[in-house]
């Protein structure tokens, strides 16, 4: 028995509805519409019929031809935008979330605390107008010594004896290399800072290694004095400390600073009244400084008859040591990640 084109439409509408792929769509549209589809043959029996039917019988299968084919379109339009959801929903990432548990951030790695302390101190100083600079560490004797009036023979060298190359040249002992290389670089008026690592030939204690971290500052402007050098090292340990800090000088020999300083804190364990900290007197030597020799402004190319100039070399391994209160020196190099994992 023939299928009625109504019957046609409404089993192929029906099958659309139910259908749940896309796949399942494109045989539904074979199973009515191709070829040998129930509809295309229904269209191609047409001629058969009655010549005064043929019309409307034709328009009506038509009509449902074109029903049959939208509904095909929107369902499969349907599943396809459900299947891309369920795909973004099923794969989606969260990007903004942390992925790791608190063990695993553990073991993430951190800053090791003298890198932190040296980018800590960069922020400052860059926050009252100093330039960061670089340098490197295997330096040329005229950068270490010979530029900061330390001509070979000095004595003031065998305070800083190093590792030396074969073809001259040494692992840099302080950063006030740093210094002559900012000379060159920047004309004044001029504030650099100069952090990075340095090297001596050192018998090794508490309190001293053979590799250890600097930062070397230098302002340099017209009628700079004492009480300039006062404020900027006060300002920096106020911001270390998170406290004001009383500071005082003692005199200080090197040759490369006239007059030279050594500047102490008032001991923050004790404020002043005595500790084992500060050996009961109230002070802890913290860094050397003092005003730029003209010798040096010379070699940097600069005329001391127009700029004058304050320096300073701060160790950061002692600096970290007394915000801490770490007892050895050691403990930085060691690789302990025990003692890492505090910072
Ligand atoms: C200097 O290195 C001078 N270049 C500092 C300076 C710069 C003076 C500019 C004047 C003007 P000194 O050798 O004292 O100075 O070292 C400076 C700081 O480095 C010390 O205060 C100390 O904190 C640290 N330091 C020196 N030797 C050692 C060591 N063996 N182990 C650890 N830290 C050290």
């Amino acid at each position: 028995m023939e299928l009625e084109p109504t019957d046609i439409r409404a089993a192929a509408i029906a099958a659309i509805q139910a259908a749940d792929s896309v796949d399942a769509i494109e045989e539904i549209r074979i199973k009515y519409l191709g070829r040998k589809g129930s509809l295309t043959l229904l269209l191609r029996s047409l001629g058969n019929i009655p010549a005064e039917q043929r019309a409307a019988a034709g328009k009506r299968a038509n009509e449902f031809k074109n029903e049959i084919e939208s509904a095909l379109e929107q369902k499969k339009y349907e599943l396809t935008s459900t299947a891309a959801r369920d795909l973004l929903r099923a794969q989606w990432i969260d990007v903004t979330l942390d992925c790791a548990t608190a063990t695993q951030r553990e073991d993430l790695g951190r800053l090791h605390p003298i890198s932190q302390i040296q980018y800590e101190i960069e922020d400052i100083f860059a926050s009252m107008g100093f330039e960061i600079l670089d340098g490197p560490e295997v330096e040329t004797d005229y950068y270490n010594f010979e530029a900061l009036n330390m001509p070979r023979h000095h004595p003031a060298r065998d305070m800083q004896d190093t590792f030396w190359t074969e073809d001259g040249n040494l692992l840099r002992t302080h950063t006030s290399a740093i210094q002559i290389r900012g000379m060159e670089k920047v004309i004044p008026p001029f504030r650099i800072v100069g952090p990075g690592r340095v090297f001596r030939y050192e018998s090794t204690d508490a309190s001293h290694e053979n590799t250890f971290y600097q930062v070397e500052g230098m302002m340099v402007d017209r009628d700079i004095n004492v009480a300039h050098l006062i404020f900027v090292m006060k300002q920096l340990l106020k911001e270390i400390f998170q406290r004001e800090a009383v500071v005082r000088l003692r005199p200080g020999y090197f040759p490369f600073v006239e007059p030279g300083f050594e500047l102490d804190i008032q001991c923050l364990i004790c404020n002043g009244a005595g500790c084992s900290v500060c050996r009961q007197s109230g002070w802890v030597e913290l860094l050397p400084c003092g005003l730029v020799h003209p010798n040096v402004l010379r070699m940097g190319g600069i005329d001391p008859k127009e700029w004058s100039g304050f320096a300073f070399g701060l160790g950061l391994n002692r600096l970290v040591m007394m915000k801490y209160g770490i007892n050895d020196i050691r403990h930085f190099l060691s690789g302990d990640i025990r003692f890492l994992r505090q910072f």
